[in-house]
């Protein structure tokens, strides 16, 4: 009888640690594919800051993996832009700069904390 109790003990944690597991892994990422959920939060908050927006701009709150909010499409594109933008700085940094490297550019480098970008004509 013991050996039954401890053979569906550990069914179930097998079980559980697995339905834990799931919940942790992205769903929906094409482009922060190398990111655990973990780094694609604290990239979020930085996105988040980075334009002024709060993570329900985005997102529906209880699905975050949902490609239902236009604003969440978008900001899609300006990740790739982003990446292929420090993709190049990362070969200046490389072939060009000795000492003073360039910074990596974020949302912030343009929004400074907000959507509209102020230009001067
Ligand atoms: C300006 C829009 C925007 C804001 C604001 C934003 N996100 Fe995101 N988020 C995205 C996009 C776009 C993706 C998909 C990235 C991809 O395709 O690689 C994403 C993906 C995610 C994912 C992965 C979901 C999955 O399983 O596929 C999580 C978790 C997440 N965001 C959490 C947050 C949190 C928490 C906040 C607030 C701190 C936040 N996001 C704010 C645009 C946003
Ligand atoms: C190279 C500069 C640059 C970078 C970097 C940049 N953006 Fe933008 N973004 C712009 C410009 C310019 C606009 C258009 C603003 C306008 O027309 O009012 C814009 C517009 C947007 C819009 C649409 C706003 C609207 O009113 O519909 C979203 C959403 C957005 N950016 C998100 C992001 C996110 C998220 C990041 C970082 C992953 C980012 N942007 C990085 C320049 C940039």
């Amino acid at each position: 009888m013991i050996r039954i109790a401890q053979l569906v003990m550990i069914t179930a944690l097998i079980f559980i640690t697995s339905v834990i597991q799931a919940q942790k892994a992205p769903k929906n990422v094409q482009v922060l594919k190398d990111l655990s959920i973990k780094e694609i939060r604290t990239y979020m908050k930085a996105v988040s800051s980075g334009i002024g927006e709060k993570c329900n701009y985005c997102h529906d709150m209880k699905a975050y993996d949902k490609d239902d909010k236009k604003p969440k499409l978008v900001a899609r594109e300006y990740l790739k832009l982003v990446n292929e933008i420090n993709t190049q700085v990362a070969m200046i940094n490389k072939n060009v700069m000795k000492k003073s490297k360039l910074e990596m550019v974020t949302c912030y480098t343009c929004h400074a904390g907000s959507l509209e970008i102020v230009t001067e004509e």
